[in-house]
């Protein structure tokens, strides 16, 4: 229970990565605030958990949120505040991308940016206050595309650009006892991959035999956020089944292998 008493925000908390993590959070005691746009499926979700688990229902609450509206998160936050009266973690988990032909066109940079990178700045910006008050800390949800070259070069670059954002308010933030900590996920089964013929088709690219399910990611988004990782601030963590431990390696076995 190492969250007990303790309050965590999840952006993106209604599916995939976002909601393992608010299971995960909720498992260990915290209360928890869901940002989403998708209100109704993280309260059906909440719904359905609770006639197995009704201790948890009422240590959780949904908000409205568009993490690339300022005025959004701002609202959302001070209404988390209102109602649970502190954070102590901030996971930044909402995201993604979106396929194009045009790789380098003006807007899909612009919208991909928008939503990747400075979606987790908008949320820091509006959480600071309260993550100083209770010396907290924060996850963001990076990706294995933003450490090595797997592709998608505007999702790529604004992950990588996490990595950089994440070290420069360790130090800034570190005086203040607030972490700032990213998770690199590789291939992780959610509906992200539903229309690209589903994860499983990656899995000989891992080492460990197998995609990464979004329980694999909150468990590092967890250990991150708690006391368990109180001397670590400014890392990247790959969660990744060994995917970027040699990437060149990785296809010559392949080849090898002959597939
Ligand atoms: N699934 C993967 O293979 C994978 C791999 C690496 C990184 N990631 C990253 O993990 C994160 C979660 O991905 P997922 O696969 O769980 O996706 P998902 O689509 O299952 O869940 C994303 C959640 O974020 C919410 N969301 C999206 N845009 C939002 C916005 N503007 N404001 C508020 N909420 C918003 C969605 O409503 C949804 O509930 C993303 O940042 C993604 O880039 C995913």
């Amino acid at each position: 229970m190492r969250f007990d008493d303790r309050v965590a925000v999840v952006s993106g908390g209604a599916n995939g990565i976002g909601w393992a993590t608010v299971e995960r959070l909720l498992d260990e005691g915290a209360r928890v605030a869901i940002l989403d746009l998708e209100t109704d499926a993280a309260a059906a979700k909440l719904a359905a958990r609770a006639s197995d688990h009704d201790t948890t229902l009422h240590r959780a609450e949904v908000f409205a949120c568009d993490v690339t509206r300022a005025a959004s998160v701002d609202e959302a936050v001070a209404s988390v505040i209102e109602r649970f009266g502190r954070i102590d973690v901030l996971a930044a988990v909402a995201g993604g991308d979106r396929l194009t032909d045009d790789e380098l066109g003006e807007e899909h940079w612009t919208s991909i940016v928008d939503w990747n990178l400075h979606g987790p700045v908008r949320l820091i910006r509006a959480c600071r206050e309260a993550l100083t008050a209770s010396r907290g800390a924060i996850v963001m949800v990076g990706s294995v595309n933003g450490v090595a070259a797997y592709g998608e070069p505007a999702y790529a670059s604004a992950k990588a650009g996490l990595t950089l954002l994440a070290k420069n308010l360790a130090v800034t933030f570190g005086p203040a006892g607030v972490r700032v900590n990213v998770v690199a996920p590789g291939t992780i089964r959610t509906r992200v991959w539903d229309t690209q013929g589903g994860p499983d088709r990656l899995a000989p690219l891992y080492p460990l035999g197998r995609v990464g399910e979004p329980a694999d990611i909150a468990a590092a988004i967890a250990f991150l956020a708690s006391d368990d990782a109180s001397w670590i601030t400014g890392v990247t963590l790959p969660v990744d089944g060994g995917s970027l431990a040699g990437p060149f390696a990785v296809m010559s076995h392949l080849l090898d292998a002959g597939e």
